[in-house]
């Protein structure tokens, strides 16, 4: 089913227009009678009006429902039906409104609303797919308990809350907590749990599933430890509880994204919550044990206090990634999750902010809600309550939070509710600093110093570049954490927070013996591009000396970038100096191996057009691919001989524990074998292939050997092992593009496309494809527009199966204005090609839209 738009004028939504709903609604009561095609639903609404509302037109959304039929207080009535609802003549007092629907979730490939997975019923309600299960006013500011009965022969029936009675055929759930109907949930089909239990701080059993299709039974129990993790650091950091007698997840195979907080019965993408060690990688699991925290700390965020309107969503988004990475902070290790952290910012967040798409963490506008689920309002809306954090202290900020919790609960709030605890617990004046809520674009804050007499001076400069409809912006606060180091690598002063408020400012440090040097933007404070005139000597000694682990590893990083920026722009040979460093920090066992294994890890080619770009120069994919490439076997025959040690001394044996350390002592391992690999044809991975009892060596050693091109033999291996696993069907899919050299990449996942497991309406497997292929700069790039021209067609084609999943997709194209006039000139007749679609969703409509008059 699509949702069929027009091609033009779509209708515009802003923030401005807020009004309240003219009716207070005090209960609902669904009904469902589940049948694939031809589901029925009965609803029982009490509505009654607001004494002070502005407004009392009733109108209720609906999209894709046939309405069997009306009554108010037991009386048939005549509903109007107009674009996107309902509107109806009724009562000046309270009154019951029913209502009957059908719909056909068997046909809903959207996988919005009430859909079908496997033979698995299951709903998706955020943010407006409530409308396509019956009519009602779906905004998140109207908030009601639910009762629902669901009648089927389904043998698990699940929904919101506590389970209230059941019996052959039936079963009935009623939630006490008011939510808004994007937190509505509904689960039936042939389910299997595995059952844990928590007790709360004040003594509250909880009991806790995870309920999966037979035969995923064995990839729960690391999930399961994850969430009951989640309760205790919940309780122990923020004090908050979890307030019902069940938490149920539901592992789901067709699913948009990775995972959904709907009260009392999360729903996730099964990519994100199974997890096994014959199956799953150090990564997967690291990411399966965020996601469950993360939809868990919805639970107050997001769900007890939830937003006004669409507009606000950072305001549950930010704060539960910021809780989350909190959490994986505790959990793991803090600087290498920053440092990975501030690696995915920069790859997603910065190109969005410095593109066609750019916004402000909260927009003030949207045609389609789904296309503001981006990195801008999660990512950057987390960086930017870690900015809050910093600026009013610890202490402060749970105080903050506190009041937060305690003001607000049970309501639908805004960015200046928001703020406003902040200012009351603080008394500090937030009006500048809210500036980071409604500009787009990243911050440059130029950096300049100068030394006499023992005065140490550091001059900012900020700027931001004009972004869609904002070509001018005002400074902001920028908390700038910086430290200096003495020439002879003693820190002298640590760390402190300078507050940029102006446009220009300076700040001294006095008493200085010699000259310092600075370390700037220490544990990145915030999502600011650093420009400074230095030098790759200066570089080098924070590498060995700062005492911020995220400075030591930027200061890596820059060199690296450095480096293959010279070897593009002037076709320069690896810096020796910096491939010695790299040599030594490689063989430093006193430094922890996930460390070395980040700092190993090259910047992405992406990255490095990304740099070029900020520059003023235009990259060239195919450069930065031969640059990468050069430095790598160079990097690997530098390293020749102490290679075989290194791998030997860094491979993990005995049995596999997906924790912290087992896991970034198996990414340095990795780091080597896949060096390894450039020069001993492939030996050793073949033996580490044949051998590994677990996803991420066996992972590791195919990726190694498919990007020397000697995997062949291992591909085919892997695919018979593996082929009734989808999950693991998406590495081989994903895997075999990624490793395809640049001229062949588009022909790989053209191939692909025609193989009998590919397919349109599992997401998980088209992004596995599609993603891949954005993915690899230099085959997306190609200069034959091949690349380009698969991703618009396959996009064109889901488009009418998966609106949602394309108009997400569609932000592959998004750096466009980065390349040369050639490559603009094939991606902006893709893009055309894909908006002249008849019968274009909305949400594609708006992305291309947005790309195209940027
Ligand atoms: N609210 C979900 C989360 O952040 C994401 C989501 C949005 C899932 C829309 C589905 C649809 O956890
Ligand atoms: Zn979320």
């Amino acid at each position: 089913m699509n949702d069929a738009a027009p091609n033009a004028a779509p209708q515009t939504f802003y923030l401005k227009d807020y009004k309240p709903f003219g009716y207070e609604v005090e209960s609902v009561k669904l009904t469902f009678q589940l049948s694939p095609n031809a589901t029925k639903v009965h609803s029982a609404i009490r509505f009654t009006p607001k004494a002070d509302a502005e407004d009392n037109r009733f109108f209720l959304h609906g999209e894709q429902l046939s309405l069997i039929s009306a009554k108010i207080d037991g009386t048939p009535v005549t509903a109007r039906l107009v674009d996107g609802g309902l509107e109806c003549d009724v009562p000046g007092r309270s009154f019951l409104w029913e209502a009957e629907v059908e719909i056909d979730p068997a046909a809903n490939t959207a996988l919005e609303g009430l859909y079908m997975s496997n033979g698995m019923y299951c709903t998706q309600c955020e943010a407006e797919g409530f409308r396509k299960i019956t009519y009602y006013p779906d905004r998140p500011d109207v908030m009601s308990t639910f009762t629902v009965r669901i009648e089927g022969d389904e043998p698990v029936m699940l929904s919101n809350g506590n389970p209230t009675g059941a019996g052959e055929g039936w079963a009935e759930w009623h939630d006490p907590w008011p939510k808004p109907a994007y937190l509505f949930a509904l689960v039936a089909g042939d389910l299997v749990n595995h059952p844990g239990s928590f007790t709360t701080k004040s003594g509250k059993d909880v009991e806790l599933n995870i309920w999966v299709r037979p035969g995923d039974e064995g990839k729960c129990a690391f999930g399961m430890e994850a969430l009951k993790k989640s309760m205790k650091w919940d309780e122990d950091v923020y004090g908050l509880e979890y307030d019902l007698d069940l938490f149920n997840i539901v592992a789901v195979d067709d699913f948009n994204m990775g995972a959904m907080e709907n009260k009392g019965l999360n729903i996730f993408n099964s990519s994100c919550v199974l997890a096994s060690p014959e199956t799953s990688t150090d990564a997967n699991f690291e990411r399966i044990e965020a996601i469950i925290a993360h939809e868990y700390f919805h639970n107050w965020t997001g769900n007890r206090i939830t937003c006004r309107d669409w507009f606000q969503l950072c305001l549950k988004e930010g704060l539960t990634v910021f809780r989350d990475a909190q959490f994986t902070a505790d959990m793991r290790s803090e600087p290498v999750k920053r440092i990975e952290d501030v690696i995915a910012l920069r790859a997603r967040q910065f190109p969005e902010d410095g593109g066609p798409l750019a916004h402000p963490p909260r927009p003030e506008e949207f045609q389609e809600i789904n296309n503001f689920y981006t990195a801008t309002v999660y990512e950057k809306g987390a960086e930017v309550i870690g900015m809050l954090k910093r600026l009013v202290g610890d202490d402060n900020y749970y105080k903050a939070l506190n009041l937060y919790f305690e003001r607000h609960d049970g309501q639908a709030c805004t960015i200046e509710d928001w703020l406003k605890v902040f200012e009351d617990a603080t008394g500090r004046d937030l009006s500048q600093f809210k500036l980071w809520y409604s500009q787009a674009g990243t911050p440059r804050v130029k950096v300049s110093e100068d030394y006499a007499d023992g005065t140490y001076t550091l001059t900012f400069e900020q700027s931001t570049p004009p972004t869609p409809g904002q070509p001018e912006k005002a400074p902001r606060v920028i908390p700038m954490a910086v430290g200096l180091l003495s020439p002879n690598g003693d820190e002298i002063r640590a760390t402190e927070v300078l507050e940029l408020t102006e446009a220009k400012q300076s700040f001294t440090f006095d008493g200085l013996a010699s000259k310092p040097v600075p370390s700037i933007l220490r544990e990145f404070s915030a999502p600011v591009i650093l420009e400074r005139e230095t030098t790759n000597a200066e570089r080098a000694f924070l590498l060995a000396h700062d005492t911020d682990p995220f400075n030591c590893w930027e200061a890596g990083n820059a060199l690296a970038k450095e480096t293959r920026v010279a070897m593009v722009l002037d076709g320069a040979a690896p810096d020796a100096a910096y491939l010695d460093a790299l040599e030594k920090l490689v063989r430093d066992d006193e430094q922890d191996p996930a460390f070395r294994a980040l700092v190993l890890s090259p910047p992405s080619q992406s990255d490095i057009a990304q740099t070029l770009h900020e520059r003023g120069h235009t990259p060239d994919p195919q450069k930065i691919y031969d640059a990468a490439e050069t430095f790598t076997q160079t990097l690997a025959q530098q390293l020749e001989t102490s290679l075989p040690r290194l791998y030997a001394a860094t491979t993990v044996e005995g049995p596999y524990v997906p924790d912290a350390d087992g896991a970034g002592k198996r990414a340095l391992n990795s780091r080597i074998l896949s060096l390894l690999t450039r020069l001993d044809g492939g030996e050793q991975a073949a033996r580490q292939y044949a051998s590994a009892d677990n996803m991420t060596q066996q992972y590791a050693a195919l990726a190694a050997l498919m990007k020397a091109e000697k995997g062949e033999a291992q591909s085919k291996a892997f695919f018979e092992q593996w082929q009734d696993d989808r999950l693991v069907m998406d590495k081989w899919f994903a895997l075999q593009i990624a490793c395809a050299a640049p001229e062949t990449t588009a022909a790989t996942a053209k191939e692909l496309t025609q193989h009998p497991l590919f397919s349109m309406k599992n997401p998980n497997r088209f992004r596995a494809v599609m993603g891949a292929l954005a993915g690899n700069h230099a085959g997306f790039h190609h200069a034959s527009g091949a690349g380009y021209q698969l991703l618009a067609e396959n996009l064109i084609a889901l488009d009418s199966v998966n609106p949602q999943t394309t108009a997400r997709m569609c932000a592959a194209f998004q750096t466009w204005k980065r390349y040369d006039s050639k490559r603009q000139a094939q991606i902006q007749a893709e893009l055309e090609r894909i908006l002249a679609t008849s019968g274009l969703s909305r949400d594609t409509h708006e992305m291309v839209s947005r790309m195209l008059s940027a």
